[in-house]
C-alpha cells in the first residue's frame, strides 16, 4: 500500500516534538516493556491534532485494542489519522459525530477516556447495556465533567483529571495562553502590543489568555461573573466590566467560559466596529456564529479560519476559526503543555486497567500526578535541579 504524505508528515511531526520534550517516547519506552493494555478494549475521543496522535501511537505500544473517534472535525488532523490507522488503531472520524461514539461502544470497550464525555454519555444514554462491563472512565475537560455532573447519578467510575493541581496550572492556563495568541497573531498578522483586549470568563483558561496578552503588551479586560474569580481578576490588576461595555471597547474578544450563547448577535449589534472574535473554550457555541450570519447582509472570508461579517444596521465583526477553540484548529503553540496531561491520562488509564472503579466521580490520585510531573521533568532534562 502506498504511504499516505500526510501520515508522514504527522509522524515527521511528532519526530520533531519528541526531539525537544520526550516525554512520550519515555512512556512509550515503559509501556512497551509492560504492556499494561495487553487484552484490554480502550475506547478514546479525542481533538485528533499531533499531539493526540503522539500519545495514542506510544499508548498503543503497551497492548490492547485502541478505538479512537475525534470530538470535533474541524480539529481533526487528517494526517494524524492516516498515521493512526497505518499502526492499526481503529480512528473514526467521518460523518455523523454521534455516530462515531456508537461505533467506538460497538467494541465494547473496557476503558473510555474522553473529552466531553461524549463516549460516556453515549454509552449511559444509548448503551446501558455495555456499562458492567467497563473498567472506569478518564475526563479532562470543564465541559465534560459537567456534563456527567449534570446527571442524577454517574453508573461508571470516572477520574476526573481536569480539576486536578496539574492540568488547570499548566495546560489551561499556560498552553492556551500562550498558544492562543501566536494563532491570532499568525491568522491575521496582528500584533498584539496596544490593543484592547477583553477575555471572558477567568477560570485557569481565562487568566493565562489575559497573562499572556497583557505579557504582549495588550491592555487587557476580564468578564467574570463568580465574585471571586472577579475579585480575583480586580486584585491581578484588570478592569472588571460587564459583558456589553467591555464589547464597546475592545479590538479583540476571547470567550474561555465553557457555556454556550455566552455572546450572542444582540451584543454583538452593539459591540465595535471591526471587533474580532475568538473563543478558546471547549465547544463552538459560546459565540453564537449562526446568529449573526443570519443577521449579516455580508460575508467575507479573509483568509483561511478569518471570516469578516456585516451586520444590518450594526457593527462588522470578524470571527476566527468559526468560533471553534482557535489554538486547537490551528495546533498553536507550544505542544509541552498539552503533552503533560497527556502523560498523566496514559498514566491514568495505566492505573485504570488492573482496576474496576466504583460508580462516581473521583480526583485524579496525587501519585499519578507526581508521577507525570517528575516524567515532564526528566524529559526536560531538570531530573536532579
Ligand atoms: N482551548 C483549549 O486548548 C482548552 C484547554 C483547556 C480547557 N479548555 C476549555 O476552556 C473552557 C474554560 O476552561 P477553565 O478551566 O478556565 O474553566 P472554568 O469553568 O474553571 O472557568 C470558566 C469561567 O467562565 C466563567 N463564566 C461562565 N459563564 C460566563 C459568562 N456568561 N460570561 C463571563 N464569564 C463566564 C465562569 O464563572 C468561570 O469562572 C472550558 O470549556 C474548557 O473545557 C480549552
Amino acid at each position: 500500500m502506498a504511504s499516505d504524505p500526510r501520515a508522514t508528515r504527522a509522524a515527521a511531526e511528532i519526530s520533531r516534538i519528541n526531539a525537544f520534550f520526550p516525554i512520550m517516547t519515555i512512556l512509550g519506552n515503559r509501556w512497551a516493556a509492560s504492556r499494561p493494555f495487553q487484552g484490554k478494549t480502550i475506547a478514546i475521543s479525542a481533538h485528533l491534532t499531533t499531539l493526540t496522535g503522539a500519545l495514542i501511537r506510544e499508548l498503543s505500544l503497551g497492548g490492547g485494542n485502541w478505538v479512537v473517534c475525534s470530538s470535533n472535525h474541524a480539529t481533526t488532523d487528517h494526517g494524524v489519522v492516516a498515521m493512526l490507522r497505518n499502526n492499526g488503531i481503529t480512528v473514526y472520524t467521518l460523518g455523523n459525530q454521534n455516530d462515531a461514539y456508537r461505533q467506538a461502544l460497538d467494541h465494547k470497550p473496557d476503558l473510555i477516556a474522553d473529552v466531553g464525555a461524549d463516549i460516556m454519555s453515549t454509552l449511559i444514554n444509548e448503551r446501558p447495556d455495555l456499562i458492567e462491563s467497563v473498567q472506569g472512565g478518564v475526563e479532562v475537560t470543564r465541559t465534560g465533567i459537567s456534563k456527567l455532573r449534570a446527571l442524577n447519578s454517574i453508573p461508571i467510575g470516572v477520574v476526573n483529571i481536569n480539576d486536578g493541581k496539574l492540568k488547570p496550572a499548566i495546560e489551561n492556563r499556560h498552553g492556551v495562553g500562550e498558544g492562543l495568541w501566536h494563532a491570532v497573531q499568525s491568522l491575521t498578522g496582528m500584533h498584539i502590543s496596544g490593543r484592547r483586549v477583553g477575555v471572558i470568563g477567568y477560570g485557569p483558561v481565562g487568566r493565562g489568555v489575559a497573562a499572556y496578552a497583557r505579557a504582549n503588551g495588550a491592555s487587557v479586560e476580564v468578564v467574570e461573573p463568580n465574585p471571586i474569580r472577579r475579585l480575583k481578576a480586580h486584585y491581578d490588576a484588570y478592569p472588571t466590566p460587564n459583558l456589553p461595555d467591555c464589547l464597546e471597547r475592545v479590538g479583540i474578544a476571547v470567550t474561555c467560559t465553557g457555556k454556550q450563547g455566552v455572546i450572542d448577535t444582540d451584543l454583538v449589534r452593539q459591540a465595535r466596529n471591526g471587533l474580532v472574535l475568538v473563543n478558546a473554550g471547549h465547544g463552538n457555541d459560546e459565540v453564537d456564529i449562526t446568529g449573526i450570519k443570519a443577521a449579516s447582509s455580508g460575508i467575507d472570508q479573509v483568509a483561511d479560519h478569518v471570516v469578516r461579517y456585516t451586520l444590518e444596521d450594526g457593527p462588522t465583526v470578524v470571527v476566527l476559526a468559526d468560533g471553534n477553540p482557535l489554538n486547537i484548529v490551528t495546533n498553536a503553540g507550544s505542544p509541552e503543555p498539552v503533552l503533560l496531561h497527556f502523560a498523566l491520562l496514559g498514566l491514568t488509564l495505566e492505573w485504570l486497567a488492573e482496576k474496576k472503579l466504583k460508580p462516581g466521580e473521583i480526583s485524579v490520585p496525587v501519585e499519578l500526578e507526581d508521577e507525570a510531573a517528575g516524567i515532564a521533568l526528566t524529559a526536560l532534562g531538570m531530573a536532579h535541579g
